[in-house]
């Protein structure tokens, strides 16, 4: 009696929205093993709350590790239609720093820091009666969040869900894929399969995804909006394909979760930066140092330090280049900045005399603890 009272407080609780400026801890309630080497956790805010994102969105994180703060993007893997917890579902990634302290360290009880939810992956932004889901590997996250979403919301979307996947036993939430499809008439998955796996049948396609499969998997997909997320090469060849067949490329989006890979706007940037260089004479040059690496680099006053840094070869963690995520977060200890952000960091933080590398040029010279 008593237990079922106090879950009916901690609903009528979680009718507050969290708001990432005002509480940034959440805490890890549950967690599941997905394949063998990818794991789901389930956080909710410290005192109950409801997130709302849209689905396909990320969260940015800062992780203690060994005594150093790391930041790592993860997509929601929930749905929004559930507002009380969310999700993560992280692939280990062989050597990777974060994924695999996550798995080995990440239980219940233990919290993290994040920020979010943040970016413009999401379905919700393209409304169409007709999908066409592509994933690969651990790229299957944003789209999870969208399939979850229209399955909740019982709307009568038509969405064809291709995966692929090394072998059978990498399929992530195959289970509950096929569930999905059994229940909903105008919901179709399609697992592809790169290699056999001697331990575990396979009846499915196998092979990388082709035009021809893909024309057998849904023969009108040159109608449907269609979103991507997978491996760099995985999504490349995705691209090409569809080029090739004429398709509207105004109907294609792909995420990507490759940290090196750079955005349109910072392409933009990059080249802006090699006119400037071409005429020295035109920008000014500061000195910045960085205290833990001790390198020590001339920026152009029109050029982000984090361009500058990748021009000199230094490897410093971004993810969205944009000011978004706060992956590129940096202890500022002198100097000036300007700075234009779109919400990776905190009013308190700039307080505080943390700067964003990415969206971040020098007005004076700077030391920066990276
Ligand atoms: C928008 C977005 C959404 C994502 N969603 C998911 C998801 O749903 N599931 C998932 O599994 N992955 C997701 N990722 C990838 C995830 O953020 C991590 O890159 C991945 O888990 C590997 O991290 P790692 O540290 O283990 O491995 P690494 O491969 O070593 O790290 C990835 C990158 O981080 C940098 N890096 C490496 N070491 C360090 C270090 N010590 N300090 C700082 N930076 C370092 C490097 O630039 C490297 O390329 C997403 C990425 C983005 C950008
Ligand atoms: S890389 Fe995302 S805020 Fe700088």
């Amino acid at each position: 009696m008593t237990s079922s009272l106090g879950d009916a407080n901690r609903l009528e609780l979680a009718a507050t929205l969290w708001d990432s400026e005002a509480d940034d801890t959440l805490v890890c309630r549950a967690v599941r093993q997905e394949t063998h080497d990818v794991k789901t956790f389930v956080l909710t805010p410290a005192t109950p709350g409801r997130f709302a994102y849209q689905p396909g969105q990320f969260m940015t994180y800062a992780f203690e590790i060994d005594g150093e703060t790391i930041h790592r993007c993860y997509t929601i893997s929930a749905a929004p239609t559930r507002p009380n917890a969310i999700s993560l579902t992280v692939k280990r990634v062989p050597n990777g720093p974060v994924s695999n302290w996550l798995h080995d360290n990440l239980k219940p009880g233990i919290s993290v820091k994040a920020l979010g939810p943040m970016g413009s992956f999401t379905c919700f932004a393209h409304p169409a009666s007709r999908y066409l889901f592509l994933s690969g590997g651990s790229g299957i996250t944003p789209l999870m969040s969208m399939a979850r979403t229209y399955h909740d919301l019982a709307e009568p979307k038509d969405i064809v869900f291709v995966h692929s996947a090394r072998t059978v036993t990498d399929i992530i939430f195959r289970e509950e894929l096929e569930l999905m499809a059994r229940l909903s008439p105008s919901f179709k998955f399609v697992p592809i399969c790169e290699a056999a796996n001697p331990l575990a049948a396979f009846s499915g396609l196998t092979g990388r995804l082709s035009l021809d499969q893909l024309k057998l998997i849904a023969p009108d997909f040159m109608s449907r909006e269609i979103f991507v997320c997978g491996p760099p090469p995985y999504m490349a060849a995705v691209r090409k394909m569809l080029e090739e067949t004429g398709f509207d490329m105004k109907h294609h989006h792909e995420e990507s979760f490759n940290f090196e890979t750079l955005s349109a706007a910072e392409q933009a940037e990059a080249i802006e930066g090699e006119i400037a260089l071409d005429a020295p004479d035109a920008v000014r040059t500061f000195k910045v140092e960085f205290t833990k690496t001790r390198r020590s680099i001339d920026v152009p006053d029109n050029m982000t330090v984090l361009e500058a840094a990748k021009r000199a070869g230094m490897r410093l963690p971004s993810s969205c280049t944009q000011g978004l995520c706060g992956t590129c977060k940096s202890k500022k200890i002198s100097g000036t900045i300007e700075m234009h952000h779109q919400g990776g960091i905190r009013q308190r933080e700039i307080d505080a005399g943390m700067m964003l590398l990415c969206c971040s040029k020098p007005t004076s010279d700077l030391v920066i603890e990276r």
